[in-house]
């Protein structure tokens, strides 16, 4: 994968020296992947004291203690295999008071093979989260993507198709019961031009599939926040307009949903101007909201100039939620620009995250904080 990197001036300080020498080490292990290069792993050890430093700026509130001033929390996605990776877990204890996994409670990750299961990566993620007293976004449980083959490929007659949806979500939200604050239980139901989606889920039971999930998730989970999430929500369009009527339709129904989720996959310069409005909107339903899975890309490499930009975003964001009462809260979608999913799925684009891949707060972190504490 290709690491954006921003050009840096000659290293002024010692620290800078350091965060340089840490730097140059990181690539070992991210060429390496889970290959670490122990003399690499133990030199990075030595360095976290530094990353530490960075990561927390002295008398600076975290992300979670500013949004929790509002009442609020600030999450990110994250991925169970960097928890042994010093300067990501103390990131991720520090500034954050919910989680979400960014892949590890998917389908193709908890059931590659028809019944067998592996739980291994989701465990690791809501035992990080409980030891730190962390909500967790479960995420997802209805979806087309991230499937495994034996399921896409079947065939199945749609009795079977519903049957696999509401086992598999009795299996996974029954297994983590009580501990999840919110599931995403539907994911992505709409295309851009506000049609359903085609997928197994709706070729075999129309539009019904979705309360169908809701349901089988209230039973599993009496307790979990039962959300739609989707892309491209955030700002009036045919696709916002075809999740609020569902919304809507669901509620008239009396059909489990407590929340809609608005990814907010933004690009700098871009946060649509009626953010707020589209969220009250949807509360006005009498659903919780929350920004689920932002990242502002910026076209790499990032400048001062894009960064300033995206950092207003994020004040943008967080002013957003903060005006809508029954906004929940924020949650980025990974933590650090070191591990994002932005550079491979957007070419040309990368640094989304408020943190950069050495772990050292942007300017979006500041202007994240400072939106929060704002009188
Ligand atoms: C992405 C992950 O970040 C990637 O690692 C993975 O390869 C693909 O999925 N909307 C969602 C998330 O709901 O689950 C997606 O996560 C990003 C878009």
């Amino acid at each position: 994968m290709w690491q954006p990197r921003t050009a840096r001036p000659a290293a002024r300080t010692l620290q800078e020296a350091v965060w340089r020498v840490a730097g140059l080490l990181r690539c070992a292990r991210n060429d390496a992947g889970r290959r670490l290069v122990s003399s690499c792993a133990a030199l990075t050890a030595a360095f976290s004291l530094t990353f530490a430093a960075a990561a927390a700026p002295a008398g600076e509130p975290t992300l979670q203690s500013a949004a929790a001033s509002t009442g609020r929390y600030f999450g990110a996605a994250l991925d169970p295999d960097h928890f042994d990776e010093k300067a990501y877990a103390k990131l991720a204890t520090e500034q954050l008071g919910a989680v979400t996994p960014e892949n590890a409670m998917k389908w193709d990750a908890v059931e590659p093979r028809r019944g067998d299961f592996d739980w291994d990566r989701a465990d690791r993620l809501v035992a990080f989260a409980r030891a730190r007293g962390q909500k967790i976004r479960g995420h997802n449980l209805v979806w087309h993507s991230q499937l495994p083959a034996w399921l896409t490929r079947g065939p199945f007659a749609p009795a079977e198709v519903r049957e696999l949806m509401t086992d598999h979500i009795a299996r996974e939200a029954g297994r983590y019961r009580g501990a999840i604050y919110a599931w995403d239980v539907v994911n992505e139901p709409f295309t851009d031009d506000g049609r359903w989606r085609q997928s197994i889920w709706y070729d075999a039971m129309g539009a019904d599939y979705v309360a169908i999930a809701l349901r089988a998730a209230r039973a599993a989970d009496p307790d979990a926040k039962l959300y739609i999430n989707d892309y491209n929500v955030e700002t009036e369009s045919p696709k916002m307009r075809a999740l609020y009527d569902l919304a809507a339709a669901l509620k008239r129904a009396g059909a489990p949903i407590d929340g809609v989720g608005l990814q907010a996959h933004f690009v700098a310069g871009h946060i649509p101007s009626d953010l707020r409005a589209v969220m009250q909107k949807f509360a006005a339903l009498g659903v919780d909201v929350a920004i689920t899975e932002l990242d502002v890309r910026v076209r790499t490499p990032p400048d001062a100039k894009s960064l300033a930009v995206q950092a207003a975003d994020y004040a943008a964001v967080v002013a957003a939620c903060r005006a809508v009462k029954r906004c929940v809260g924020v949650t980025t979608w990974g933590i650090t620009d070191d591990y994002s999913w932005i550079p491979s799925f957007f070419a040309g684009y990368g640094a989304a995250l408020p943190f950069d891949e050495d772990y050292r707060p942007k300017p979006a972190y500041f202007a994240a904080v400072r939106a929060w504490t704002a009188p």
